[in-house]
């Protein structure tokens, strides 16, 4: 945690004006690390996110016998020891922030014959850990949690694992991609039943990478995804899209900061991950999709976003997983808008790195927003182009170890009167490293 982070102010200035780049995708990040770890031979990723939860991926892939290397072009090297090969850590495992490498990570290693400790930060430490450990012990794994399933924790594998079928409880791709982990290398088919669709990024690399991988869509959506369980993997050349979840910040702030025009290249487009560009198209934002392509098995464009007069709107429930990152940067856009945003069937908000929704509430609030705390939801009455208030000097807002709460309100601040700050911006480089100097040359754009 540097100095510098600390007590950071964000104040209206000049329009936002350029083209940026962000980060490459922390989802795709961390499974690409995962998978060549697992696969014979090396694989090569470039794009890679280099961002603290990404690098306790690849610290812990390293514990459990991979050898991970970047070389001076940014591409990462990456030797797998094969499925079912995964060594013993010698140490626990620290994830840091990081959700994602948690859970993943017990889900490859409920099928290995190794004991392993997680450990994280205070963040990470509240999370609830039964939505893996639940189905992961029905294929054979023991767990030893802290109080409320929570970290620390300690696991132990088992070989040969059951393979099971699972329908999950919760709209999760995280829960899913950890079953689907654990059922590389249990013997036969393990069975993921998805009633609400979520990120695919798991499946669509563990077909790349060779895995006998089936996804049935049913007539309401429902999605069955099988694979075959002791496999094969291969080595792959990868290349990692930005992330659209990186990309949502300096989007928005060119929607709602009058004058700007910013163009972010090479985002990924993966229509389980785009339903916040489909909001803010139908709340009015000039935000344009050029140069659609597909880059390493996932559908990627570039976007350009206009400032614009945006309209409140009521966010489908069904849309959430497909924007679930982004509702913190999409708050502050409902903020902004004219009229009235309502959301609903967001609970799982509240057990991300913060509970986002309260944390957003209040924080908008502190900025003189008219917003409703459901137990799901907010209710936003924008401030129709009127600057965010903040009283007489600049409100401090508690990031409380959130990356997406830090950035959204740094976001929030370029449209106050007077400012705001941010107490700790130090989260931000477990996601959007070098988010703050691209906020700031886009202020300085032509
Ligand atoms: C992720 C899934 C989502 C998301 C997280 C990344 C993933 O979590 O919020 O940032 O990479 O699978 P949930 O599975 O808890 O919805």
């Amino acid at each position: 945690m540097t100095d510098i982070a600390r007590n950071m102010l964000f104040e209206p200035g000049a329009p936002l004006r350029g083209t940026v780049s962000v980060p490459g995708d922390k989802s795709i990040s961390h499974r690409s690390l995962m998978l060549s770890a697992l696969a014979v031979g090396e694989s090569r990723v470039s794009g890679l996110l280099e961002g603290e939860d990404v690098l306790a991926t690849a610290a812990a892939m390293r514990a459990l016998g991979a050898s991970i290397e970047r070389t001076d072009d940014g591409i990462w090297h990456i030797h797998g020891v094969g499925v079912g090969s995964l060594v013993q850590p010698g140490t626990a495992l620290d994830m840091g922030n990081s959700g994602t490498s948690t859970r993943l990570l017990m889900g490859l290693l409920a099928s290995h014959a190794v004991t392993a400790t997680f450990v994280g930060d205070a963040s990470l430490s509240k999370r609830p850990m039964g939505r893996v450990t639940t189905p992961l012990g029905l294929m054979g794994a023991a767990f030893m949690t802290a109080p409320g399933g929570r970290l620390p924790l300690t696991m132990r594998g088992l070989v040969p694992a059951v393979p099971i079928e699972y329908r999950l409880p919760v709209a999760s791709a995280q829960v899913k991609s950890a079953v689907l982990l654990a059922g590389l290398n249990a013997p036969g088919i393990t069975r993921v039943i998805e009633p609400i669709p979520t990120r695919d990024h798991s499946e669509r690399m563990l077909k790349g990478f060779g895995a006998e991988l089936t996804v049935e869509t049913e007539a309401d959506g429902t999605r069955i995804i099988s694979i075959r369980g002791e496999a094969d993997l291969k080595p792959q050349t990868l290349t990692v899209p930005g992330d659209p979840s990186s990309a949502a910040f300096p989007i928005v702030a060119a929607l709602i900061t009058p004058g700007s025009e910013v163009t972010v290249t090479n985002v990924g487009m993966n229509p389980t991950r785009t339903g916040l560009f489909r909001m803010l198209q139908a709340m009015g934002a000039d935000l344009t999709i050029t140069n659609a392509r597909e880059v390493g098995g996932e559908p990627v464009a570039d976007l350009v976003a206009r400032h614009s007069v945006l309209t409140g709107i009521d966010v489908p429930a069904d849309v959430a997983p497909s924007m679930i990152d982004e509702f913190p940067i999409f708050f502050v856009a409902a903020a902004c808008a004219q009229g009235v945003t309502r959301t609903s069937g967001l609970d799982e908000l509240r057990v991300k790195e913060s509970d986002r929704l309260a944390l957003m509430a209040r924080g908008l609030a502190r900025i003189g927003v008219s917003v409703e705390e459901l137990e799901d939801g907010l209710v936003i009455t924008g401030r129709g182009g009127d600057p965010l208030g903040g009283g007489n000097s600049p409100p401090t807002i508690a990031a409380e170890l959130d990356h997406r709460i830090a950035m959204s309100f740094a976001i929030a601040g370029l449209n106050t009167r007077g400012g705001l700050i941010i107490d700790d911006m130090s989260p931000v480089a477990t996601s959007f490293p070098g988010f703050v100097d691209m906020m700031a040359s886009l202020k300085g754009g032509a």
